[in-house]
């Protein structure tokens, strides 16, 4: 079995760690192979934060309703979907391609479409743009096969969630393959976890928090249980 096919049919929901640090080298492997994940328009609209200093983790614990795998991991991953990052985003991009050597006609198609992006995705104040935005998409919707962006601000979140979800899947497998093992969690206190974070609420939403460690030898977790695969795929 490939060494990929085996770390991800391995992988558990880990609820108790063993004391170990992480060096610093597997962090940076793992991070990387978090933020190589695909996302959409390559926006990359997330922002992991790795808490691993004793005290940080202690409250981000807490905040975590003091959850086992929590409490007991070397470090914890606050996976933070976010939709304040476009323009900064689309500049390093540019700068990217600059250094890259794109012709000045590719960057300033790119320059185009992120702006185009930009106002597309942009909810407006009080979410009048979106509402005008949904109207109009709506209508050419009626005689137009087309795919409908996010207008509202909750839409952009959803949005930014899906690709932050694919950086937390990379980021499992990943630990995984390293010798590592998580604990993926939505048990925690958003609000509180958000101010300790100094995040945004207009631009930020926490979409899980990750336990990471090695799993204690005391640990036995039940087997892994899935519905059955016509349960979950239809093949048309
Ligand atoms: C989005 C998400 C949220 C989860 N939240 C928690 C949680 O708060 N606490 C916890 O102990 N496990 C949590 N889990 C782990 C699941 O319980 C676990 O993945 C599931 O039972 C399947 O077990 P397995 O991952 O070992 O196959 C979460 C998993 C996901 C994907």
């Amino acid at each position: 079995m490939s060494e990929i096919l085996e770390a991800l049919l391995h992988r558990r929901a880990i609820k108790a760690f063993e004391q170990v640090e992480i060096p610093h080298v597997l962090r940076e492997q793992i991070l990387d192979a978090a933020r190589h994940a695909p996302s959409s328009f390559n926006m990359q609209p997330y922002r992991l934060f790795w808490v691993e200093s004793s005290t940080r983790r202690a409250t981000a614990a807490k905040l975590c309703l003091g959850q086992m795998p929590a409490a007991t991991a070397s470090a914890l991953v606050v996976a933070v979907a976010d939709i304040g990052s476009f323009a900064a985003t689309s500049q390093a991009q540019v700068e990217w391609m600059r250094r890259s050597g794109f012709s000045d006609a590719e960057i300033r198609d790119y320059e185009r479409t992120a702006k185009i992006g930009r106002i597309l995705f942009m909810p407006g104040p009080f979410g009048i743009f979106g509402a005008v935005k949904w109207a109009i998409f709506r209508l050419v919707n009626v005689c137009k096969i087309m795919g409908m962006p996010p207008v509202f601000r909750q839409d952009v979140l959803k949005w930014a969630t899906k690709s932050t979800s694919l950086a937390c899947e990379n980021l499992m497998i990943a630990a995984e393959a390293l010798g590592l093992n998580t604990c993926p969690m939505e048990g925690f206190d958003g609000r509180r976890l958000c101010k300790f974070l100094g995040l945004s609420t207009r631009h930020h939403e926490i979409v899980m928090v990750i336990a990471i460690g090695k799993k204690s030898p005391a640990y036995e977790g039940a087997p892994q249980w899935r519905r059955p695969l016509d349960a979950t795929v239809t093949v048309l």
